[in-house]
């Protein structure tokens, strides 16, 4: 299993390209079912989810290329075999995205039910309701939901709580449904606008995207698209999360400052200096004086639980004492077990986490839980003494594109080493 060795106390200084967002690519690319034409794509992530997503619609019969400049074309005319299996499903839960566009194009699909995962229950139930609502007919039977329906019908839907995917799943099935679909309490999240850009390119009907309440009118058939895939914003903010526990200076290209607002507001309150441009944002800590701060996290354009993590690592080193309260998933504080390990003082009750900056961290061997907690430990170990071992690095290969030599462009002293 492949380690990551950091030795900290570097500040990181430089210039990084941020990558195509991670959670937009995904729907996009499942939306790819809903059309026979050719789609082609840019700036399309190389991470171990987008394979894992590109293996799952290959299975079904999707033709994928990644041509010579790196665009990543696709159609879908062939499909033919309307399964989402286990193997596929367990190692990505966003594999649940396959399920909106194959009930709504071929009126069948079978989907594994995608079980417990490392940061609470996670469950699809809001997806599964969604759809029923539109006239689908589903069971689920053998740990598989399987679903079928002759012609999905346009429905006023209201989700119970924000869901990012359900949300997105019900959008791809409405796009082909009979008449007008009315989707309330949706998700706010960009990368809900990323695809709905994707799907109007595609000749889909869509308002309101961006907002509690899309309203989408079915169409009979989906052309072909050409799209650039968003810059991802998680990967954007911790960068800048990275630079600032080091007391560095960064400058990060296409990025947005627009797409994460809420993370660019505490990392000013923690004494960041921030700038940006239409696709830049730098980043200036060198002045020190890193101040702790607390959060809420919640749906966009709340502060994201995608971020919380990160902002952890920031905080157990930092002056003074934070609150973090985590809203969205119910077991998001395993990091703090590892911090704990390298001498931070955070205490955990229920969901919510209090820290009390200590002086430094020191390095010491810690395991990844999840993706974002292995960005959270990354952090940590930049600014610890000493070098410090990361377990379980397949985690941080699912959602950060080249990150060791990434940070190595920023003076980091980052290995990976296989054991
Ligand atoms: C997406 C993101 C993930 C992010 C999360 C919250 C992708 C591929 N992943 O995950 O990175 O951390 O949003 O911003 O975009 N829920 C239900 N029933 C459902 C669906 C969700 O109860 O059917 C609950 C979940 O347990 C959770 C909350 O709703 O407590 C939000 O989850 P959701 O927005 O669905 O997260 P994902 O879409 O899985």
């Amino acid at each position: 299993m492949q380690k990551l060795k950091i030795s900290g106390g570097k500040k990181l200084v430089g210039e990084v390209k941020i990558s195509g967002a991670k959670n937009a690519a995904l729907p996009i690319l499942a939306a790819s079912l809903l059309s026979e034409k050719n789609i082609s794509l840019n700036n399309v992530p190389q991470l171990n989810d987008i394979a894992t997503m590109i293996t799952l619609l290959q299975s079904m019969g999707v033709e994928v290329v990644f041509d010579d400049t790196m665009r990543l074309n696709l159609n879908a005319r062939n499909v033919d075999r309307l399964i989402a299996p286990y193997d596929l499903v367990k190692t990505m839960r966003a594999s649940i995205l396959v399920l909106g566009p194959l009930v709504s194009r071929f009126g069948s699909a079978e989907v594994s039910l995608p079980g417990g995962c490392a940061i609470g229950a996670r469950p699809v139930n809001l997806h599964i309701d969604g759809l029923r609502a539109m006239g689908a007919q589903i069971e689920v039977q053998d740990g598989y939901i399987k679903a079928s329906a002759t012609k999905l019908q346009g429905v006023h839907f209201n989700f119970k709580e924000i869901s990012v995917t359900g949300t997105e799943n019900i959008m791809m099935a409405a796009v082909l449904a009979e008449g007008e679909t009315i989707i309330t309490n949706a998700a706010r999240e960009p990368e809900i606008v990323d695809l709905a850009n994707f799907l109007r390119n595609m000749g889909a009907n869509i308002e309101g995207d961006g907002t509690h309440k899309i309203i989408i009118n079915g169409v009979n058939k989906l052309n072909g698209a050409d799209y650039r895939v968003m810059p991802d914003r998680v990967e954007t903010g911790t960068y800048l999360v990275a630079t600032a526990i080091t007391g560095g200076k960064i400058l990060l290209k296409n990025t947005s400052e627009n797409l994460l607002e809420s993370v660019l507001s505490k990392l000013r309150e923690a004494g960041a200096e921030i700038e940006a441009g239409e696709d830049w944002i730098s980043l200036d800590m060198q002045r020190g004086n890193l101040k702790a701060v607390s959060f809420s996290t919640s749906p966009y354009p709340g502060f994201p639980t995608d971020m919380q993590a990160q902002f952890c690592a920031l905080n157990s080193v930092a002056n003074g004492e934070a609150e973090m309260v985590e809203n969205i998933f119910e077991n998001r504080f395993q990091h703090v077990v590892e911090l704990h390990r390298m001498g931070a003082d955070i205490q955990i009750k229920g969901n919510i986490a209090s820290s009390k900056g200590v002086d430094s961290l020191t390095a010491a061997p810690v395991m990844a839980t999840d993706l974002r907690a292995s960005a959270g430990l990354i952090i940590a170990a930049l600014a610890a003494e000493g070098d410090t071992i990361i377990d379980r690095i397949y985690h941080i290969d699912r959602g950060y594109e080249r990150v060791e030599e990434k940070l190595q462009q920023l003076g980091a002293s980052v290995s990976r080493e296989n054991s």
